[in-house]
């Protein structure tokens, strides 16, 4: 599992594009509002610590609880079609869930993670995790539409 404790890294800059645009407009939108979501965190965040403790705390539990409906999405489709690979895709989206639930403990009980580093891992975490993998089940997804259509 990765950890999230690194020194403060640069902000790691993201632009929405094609590429990552699936064809499914309800996912397309969760993956664009999710990298809003890492964006202003941290373009939001107040420079004081003390301060961005107070904002951290009142804004991290949106961002996972929206992660997981994104993700609860993907895997309604998913059993809904049998996609064969759902308990794999599955654990893909529990592991991210543990490794940020477990930095956000970490940064809580006074291990300082930046904000910085929690909205990159989220940032590339997801695009990378989009090229990678829920492009497997949309692609499963609109063959099984073509095929319904040519029935
Ligand atoms: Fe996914
Ligand atoms: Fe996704």
């Amino acid at each position: 599992m990765e950890n999230l404790f690194h020194p403060k890294e640069k902000i790691y800059h993201i632009k929405w594009s094609g590429t990552y645009c699936l064809g499914i407009n309800i996912i397309d939108d969760q993956h664009k509002k999710i990298l809003d979501f890492a964006k202003d965190l941290l373009a939001n965040a107040p420079k004081k610590l003390d301060e961005e403790r107070i904002y951290f705390k009142g804004i991290i539990g949106q961002v996972v609880d929206y992660i997981k409906i994104h993700f609860a999405t993907e895997e309604g489709i998913m059993l809904a079609t049998r996609f064969p690979g759902y308990e794999e895709h599955k654990k893909a989206h529990e592991d991210f869930i543990l490794t940020v639930v477990r930095s956000i403990k970490d940064y809580e009980s006074g291990n300082r993670m930046a904000l910085c580093n929690f909205s990159n891992y989220t940032k590339k975490w997801v695009l990378s995790h989009i090229t990678t993998t829920d492009i497997k089940y949309i692609e499963y997804f609109k063959e099984i539409i073509i095929r319904k259509a040519a029935r």
